[in-house]
């Protein structure tokens, strides 16, 4: 199991001005937190709590649908092209970069076991768009158009482009066989082509939001297409699962961590969330956490209706990259910071420093590792940050397998659910989202969006 360590965070570690007396805390939130962990595991089942995330682990069927779908397809593609933003797309890239190989996509068929290559299209810039679509082959490519909605303008865009050429490249029948799509069971201009157009279908359950989709479909599709082992990751969710359905705080760490950084946002001043794991194929989760900590906790109205606008403001870090980056800010900026680690236990290759240079400021490297490296800078830059009183959590996973990889977004996932409910808001809504994505509709002529479209134009042009 992953592990959970907040002692940095303590006032015996960082002192009384920035720390937390997390005993005394544990103790005071002990009946809240409780309550909150009942509340979710008794709500996950109703319709409309959009709670639904939290059976995903035990969605036998799907995976059952997946497996077999890329047992069936094995082999016929090159490459899979993903078409997805946000929460259709964060959850894939995390996990795949996570669990492939690294520079899965440079490696040759062989040292891939013959599965494909994998790309995420998760942007609509024009150039890397198309200089993407001249390289890859569109007969040997599978497209995975995801959109929950089914008519997000960027993903729909990018979909519209590629059909076109699909079709162009393959004819208007053969070309179906290169495209699945992951929409909503029933409703979205996506789900009316895709039954038009005859497409395999994946289906975005219901009360499951983009950036709680992960391990539906949405994700698993992509993963289980080149060839990693979902269930693996399963069980990776459902023992995370059981461990959090603990309502005692002191053996929940997604409570633990949800409280500390509550806390340290409203009662310490701390509303900046760094997240910095010390490995680079988990990059990606930082950005996926960042939109999964922002979109859920940034509101601005209570469950009560009051105007509170909360939300602490994710940050994207990578350890040992970022020492040479933020850290100065970290250590002697604005004490205003959460920084949490994620640590590795074991790395999958151990890579020796060759005892080739005997200079002094050097040679002390010779004979070790670049894993001693790795861990020695995250023990330091912990270190550091608290003799500068700055506070700091640890997640230590034993390694980076589909396992561990797992447990680690559940948690966050759960820890983003426990702290929505301590701020009191909806977690699960995005109306500033939907905000943008309303005037991005208005200002490219959709039907029924003419009056935003003319305040909007007068607006851009005032401003
Ligand atoms: O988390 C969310 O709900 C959003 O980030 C969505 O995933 C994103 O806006 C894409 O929406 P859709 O899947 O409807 O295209």
């Amino acid at each position: 199991m992953i592990q959970f360590d907040y002692r940095n965070s303590d006032v015996s570690v960082v002192g009384q001005e920035h720390g937390l007396n997390i005993a005394q805390e544990f103790e005071q939130y002990k009946d809240r937190i409780a309550s909150i962990i009942g509340d979710l595991n008794k709500r996950k089942d109703k319709p409309e709590q959009w709670l639904q995330w939290m059976n995903l682990g035990y969605n036998e069927e799907t995976v059952w649908y997946v497996k077999e779908y890329a047992s069936l397809v094995r082999g016929r593609f090159d490459n899979i092209l993903v078409l997805g933003i946000g929460g259709s797309a964060l959850g894939g890239i995390a996990v795949t970069e996570a669990l492939l190989k690294p520079y899965w996509n440079l490696l040759t068929p062989e040292q891939r076991n013959n599965y494909p290559r994998i790309f995420f299209l998760d942007n609509i810039d024009p150039d890397t768009m198309s200089a993407l679509l001249d390289i890859l082959d569109l007969k040997r490519t599978l497209v995975n158009v995801i959109t929950k909605s089914g008519s997000t303008a960027e993903t729909m865009s990018q979909f519209m482009i590629v059909k076109d050429r699909l079709e162009k490249e393959l004819g208007e029948d053969e070309y179906r066989k290169n495209v699945v799509a992951t929409t909503d069971r029933q409703t979205g201009v996506l789900r009316q082509i895709a039954e038009q157009e005859g497409y395999k279908t994946f289906v975005v359950p219901d009360d499951v939001g983009g950036r709680f989709s992960v391990f539906s479909a949405v994700g698993l599709l992509p993963i289980a297409l080149v060839g990693l082992d979902i269930d693996e990751i399963m069980n990776g969710i459902k023992d995370m699962d059981l461990a959090l359905k603990n309502t005692d705080i002191n053996e929940n760490i997604a409570a633990q961590g949800a409280l500390i950084q509550y806390l340290m946002d409203v009662k310490k001043g701390k509303d900046l969330s760094v997240m910095m794991p010390y490995s680079s194929r988990l990059k990606y989760v930082s950005d996926w956490y960042v939109q999964l900590w922002a979109e859920s906790l940034g509101k601005d109205t209570d469950k009560d209706g009051n105007h509170i606008h909360v939300g602490p403001t994710p940050i994207k870090a990578l350890g040992a990259t970022d020492q040479h980056s933020q850290i100065q800010l970290y250590n002697e900026g604005p004490n205003n910071k959460i920084i949490t680690f994620i640590r590795v236990g074991e790395f999958d290759t151990v890579l020796e420093i060759p005892r080739i240079f005997e200079y002094t400021g050097i040679g002390y490297l010779g004979g070790k590792s670049i894993n001693d490296l790795i861990n020695a800078e995250a023990d330091s830059t912990r270190v550091s940050l608290s003799d500068y009183a700055r506070p700091t959590v640890t997640i230590t996973m034993p390694k980076v397998d589909g396992y561990n990889v797992a447990q680690l977004l559940y948690m966050l996932e759960v820890q983003t659910a426990i702290a929505g409910e301590l701020y009191n808001i909806d977690t699960f809504s995005q109306p500033g989202v939907e905000q943008a994505k309303n005037y991005t509709y208005a200002l490219m002529g959709r039907a029924g969006y003419e009056d935003s479209a003319r305040v909007l134009q007068t607006k851009i042009a005032s401003h």
